[in-house]
This record gives structure tokens, C-alpha cells and sequence, in this order.
């Protein structure tokens, strides 16, 4: 039979019967209460030795960071904090763990920096906060995969390695065989990437969307969730370099269909997570609760994070297009004391991050999905609105966050996709594929792409995107 895991035990009823549990010592007090850590939940499963039934020797090695077995008897708890625990029979030490050694790591039990973590992330899965921000990441995964498979969404798994770039914003890693130090020359010298292993300029994909639109165009409801990639120079604490986007198509949606969908499949998820992971979120909200109290005033969140993800479910997310964000952004206060980095002059501005939480966080205090934006600050394959300038382009915004979903209606006319790729100095030979679907049976389409580790980060309440994902890739970091 399998052995239980910590996580089943502490919910278990029956006491008395004889266990076998094996985890990572968190610590041991009095020679007697080791705090026992499997992973499987955040707690800790209580073993009490006696120590005069064991070794010094063998005790000596219990200490923190060590992998044991310990075999014994569940039987109810006397102590505070917890139902149950082991009476210990039998302690066999898995892995030792050096105390000199733990003592130089974040393994030894004091308060570390989460910078600090991150120079150690192979060893920071072993903190509370870390087994916390994971595991929910985990129950997030499943649950996008549940809300889109309860719903009759295909999964699709789109390539990796690609020729074209999906958002036509430069910003992709290139894939070669060739020798950098070497590589063959055509005759303008150039380097010829004909003599390359895919015969062509590679890069690792920014977005799985267009690829997606053509699944979409015959499987009517699909969706992507895999890694994606961008070397964009942007050291924030939202952005890295490889991170995982889920991007649902969906052939005959519009606009409005495609923001009640995400709306739909973010309440769906944040809700999953809430029902799933209460211990862990929990754990998360008063660690925030302590590292807020560390903060000026002005700067601590006004709600807990499970009183923040219940704000998500129970309201709407407000609908505002860029016209009217615009106005509003212009008559405000940090626009007009010029608090703003970026001042909002005119229509047509980019919209920057500061500007989006402060219509999300000050002035709507809701989630908020921007739409029909100018068409020269998006994609190219976005519909142009009849008014010839806007785009039926949408960004969810989130407290906190800003930018948690970008999608849009695709443009589903040939000419009018022709002309914009021209504009936009697209190449249509590189495309053709793309502009095919648009030849045969071309049909009103939508979707989005959601950063997975920007929903972790809500939902986690962590600050920094760094610590939501195992090992992060950032400008100047690839260790691991
Ligand atoms: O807005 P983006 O660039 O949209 C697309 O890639 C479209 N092709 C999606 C689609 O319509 N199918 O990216 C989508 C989302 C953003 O809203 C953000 O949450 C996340 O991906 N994202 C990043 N997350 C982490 N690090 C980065 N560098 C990110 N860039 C985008
Ligand atoms: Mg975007």
C-alpha cells in the first residue's frame, strides 16, 4: 500500500493505527517534537520520540533539513496547534544535513529576504512561503485545464520553435546550430541562415495566437497553455523572459464574447484556487499581513488577499474604452500635479502601467477591461473598428497587476489584413498561412493570451513575478 501523505494524515479520523511517514526535518525541540515536512501540505505532522528508546548518535542527526522515515502510532495530540501526531517507533535517517553546512543556507531557521531565496532556488521550494506560492500554482494549472476542458475547449500545443513572430514587436531569442564565432556568409555578407539547421531564421516563440487562429478556424473552441518567451530589456517586477501564457481561440466570438470569457475563466480559476488551496492562502495572506506592517501606511494593500480574490469573484469587471480611460487619466490629479512619469497629453497615447492601476486601484477600484484601442499602438492582426482608427483590442486590468490579459477580435478580412501587414511592414510570404484562413471560410474569431505567472502573482499576493515560477529567466539571469 501507498504511504499517506502528511497532507491525508492530518485529515484523517482514525488514530491508533500504526503509520509510516518520510519528509524533511523542519525542526526538533527538546530531543523529543520533530516538525516533519512532506510537501503535500504546508503543515507539519508532529513525531515525538522518546528519546531514551533511541541512539544519541542516531538522534544527533536529526537535525534540520534532513530526510527521514519515521514509523509509529497516530494517536491524539496533547500539545497545542495540532489533532494529531506520531508516536515514533522507528527513525531511520534518509539524507543527513550538515548543521555547519545548513547554517550557510536558507534552510537555517531565521527570517531570509526573498532576494535572498531567489539566489538559492533550489533550496527555497523547502520554505513555507515557497511550498505555499507553488503548490497553488499547481491547483491554478489544473483548474485552467478543467475550466477549458469542462467547456469543450480543444487543448492545442502550439510550436515552440517558430518562423514568425506572432506580436510583430522584435523582441523574440533566435534558434541556430550555427557557429557564432563562424557562421557561413552569403554574398552580401550576411550570415546565411539558409546553411541553418531549419534552413531559415528560427526563434523561440513570443505567442502560440496565430498558430491557435488556425486551429480555432476548424476546431471552433481551442486553447494554448505553454511556455512562451520574449527578450524585451524589462527588469520589472512583471515581466521575465520565459513565462507560460494560456490563449483560448475561439472561431464566431466577438468582441464582447471574448471579454465575458475571460471574465468567465479568471473568476473560474481564482475561485479553484480558493476553494483548494485555503490553507496555503491562508499561509500567503498573513505573510503579507507581516510584510505590510513593514511598509509606510500608504503603501499597504487596503484588503487581505482572500477579502482581494473574493472582490474579484463577486464583482463585474468594468468595461471602459480607451477613449473614455483617456479622459479620465487626463482630468486626473496625478495627471495634472504631474505625478504621472509618462503625463497623458493627447489620444493616442500608449497606455503605461502607472496609468493602468491607477484607473484599476484608484479610480474604478474594480477589475477593468479596456477596449478599442488606437490601432497604431496594437498588433497587427487586431479588426480595425469602422471608425478606421481603433482596433477591437482589450486589456484586462487587475489591481496590482495592471496588465493581466491582452486579446483581441482578429481581423478576419483579407484586404483589410493585407494592407495592415503592409503598414506594419509585415511579411505576407512569411505568413501566407496566416493570410489563407482569411481565403477559406474566413469567419469572425477572438481570443486572448494570459500571463499564467501574472495570475499566480494575484493570487499568491507575491510582489515580485520572480517568486511565482520554480526558476526565473530575466535579463542577466539563467542560473539553474
Ligand atoms: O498582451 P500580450 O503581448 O498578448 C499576446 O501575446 C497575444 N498574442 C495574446 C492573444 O491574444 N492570444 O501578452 C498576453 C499576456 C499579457 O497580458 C501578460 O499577462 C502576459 O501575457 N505577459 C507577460 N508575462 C510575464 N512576462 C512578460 N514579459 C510578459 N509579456 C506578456
Ligand atoms: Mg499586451
Amino acid at each position: 500500500m501507498q504511504d499517506k501523505t502528511i497532507a491525508k494524515l492530518l485529515k484523517s479520523e482514525k488514530t491508533h493505527v500504526e503509520v509510516t511517514v518520510r519528509g524533511w526535518v523542519r525542526s526538533f525541540r527538546s530531543n523529543r517534537f520533530i516538525a516533519l515536512n512532506d510537501g503535500s501540505t504546508i503543515k507539519t505532522l508532529q513525531c515525538v520520540v522518546d528519546f531514551e528508546n533511541f541512539s544519541e548518535e542516531l538522534l544527533k542527526k536529526v537535525n534540520v533539513g534532513a530526510a527521514i522515515e519515521v514509523k509509529g502510532t497516530l494517536v491524539e495530540s496533547q500539545g497545542q496547534g495540532q489533532n494529531i501526531e506520531i508516536q515514533v517507533s522507528k527513525l531511520t535517517i534518509l539524507g543527513e544535513a550538515n548543521p555547519e553546512d545548513v547554517k550557510l543556507t536558507i534552510l537555517s531557521p531565521k527570517k531570509h529576504s526573498l532576494e535572498t531565496l531567489r539566489e538559492q532556488a533550489h533550496l527555497r521550494i523547502r520554505t513555507n512561503t515557497f511550498g505555499a506560492v507553488m503548490r497553488t500554482r499547481s491547483k491554478l494549472a489544473f483548474a485552467v485545464h478543467q475550466y477549458f476542458q469542462k467547456n469543450g475547449f480543444n487543448y492545442m500545443h502550439s510550436p515552440i520553435i517558430t518562423g514568425s513572430d506572432a506580436e510583430g514587436a522584435g523582441e523574440m531569442f533566435r534558434v541556430t546550430a550555427l557557429d557564432a564565432r563562424n557562421p557561413p556568409l552569403d554574398e552580401k555578407g550576411n550570415v546565411n541562415f539558409k546553411e541553418d539547421f531549419f534552413e531559415k531564421e528560427a526563434n523561440l516563440t513570443v505567442s502560440g495566437q496565430l498558430e491557435a487562429e488556425t486551429y480555432a478556424m476548424a476546431l471552433g473552441k481551442v486553447y494554448t497553455f505553454g511556455p512562451t518567451f520574449r527578450a524585451e530589456n524589462s527588469n520589472t517586477s512583471r515581466h521575465l523572459a520565459e513565462f507560460w501564457m494560456i490563449e483560448p481561440e475561439v472561431a464566431f466570438n466577438d468582441l464582447d464574447a471574448n471579454m465575458d470569457l475571460a471574465e468567465d475563466f479568471i473568476k473560474y480559476v481564482i475561485n479553484y484556487a480558493l476553494e483548494n488551496c485555503a490553507d496555503d492562502i491562508e499561509f500567503l495572506e498573513n505573510r503579507l499581513l507581516e510584510e505590510d506592517k513593514t511598509k509606510p501606511q500608504a503603501e499597504r494593500s487596503e484588503m487581505k488577499l482572500r477579502e482581494k480574490l473574493h472582490f474579484i469573484l463577486e464583482n463585474n469587471f468594468k468595461r471602459v474604452s480607451y477613449t473614455e480611460a483617456i479622459d479620465i487619466l487626463k482630468n486626473s490629479a496625478p495627471n495634472k500635479k504631474k505625478k504621472f512619469k509618462y503625463i497623458i497629453e493627447d489620444w493616442g497615447a500608449d497606455l503605461q502601467s502607472e496609468h493602468e492601476r491607477f484607473l484599476v486601484e484608484k479610480h474604478f477600484k474594480t477589475p477593468v477591461i479596456l477596449f478599442d484601442y488606437p490601432a497604431n499602438i496594437k498588433s497587427f492582426y487586431m479588426r480595425l473598428n469602422d471608425d478606421g482608427k481603433t482596433v477591437r483590442a482589450m486589456d484586462v486590468l487587475f489591481p496590482g497587476i495592471g496588465e493581466i490579459v491582452g486579446g483581441s477580435q482578429r481581423e478576419e478580412r483579407y484586404d483589410v489584413l493585407l494592407e495592415k501587414m503592409k503598414t506594419m511592414n509585415i511579411d505576407k510570404e512569411e505568413l501566407y498561412w496566416y493570410l489563407d484562413l482569411r481565403k477559406f471560410g474566413t469567419a469572425v474569431h477572438s481570443g486572448f493570451g494570459l500571463g499564467f505567472e501574472r495570475l499566480v502573482q494575484f493570487t499568491t499576493g507575491m510582489s515580485n513575478i520572480r517568486d511565482v515560477i520554480p526558476y526565473p529567466r530575466t535579463p542577466g539571469n539563467a542560473e539553474f
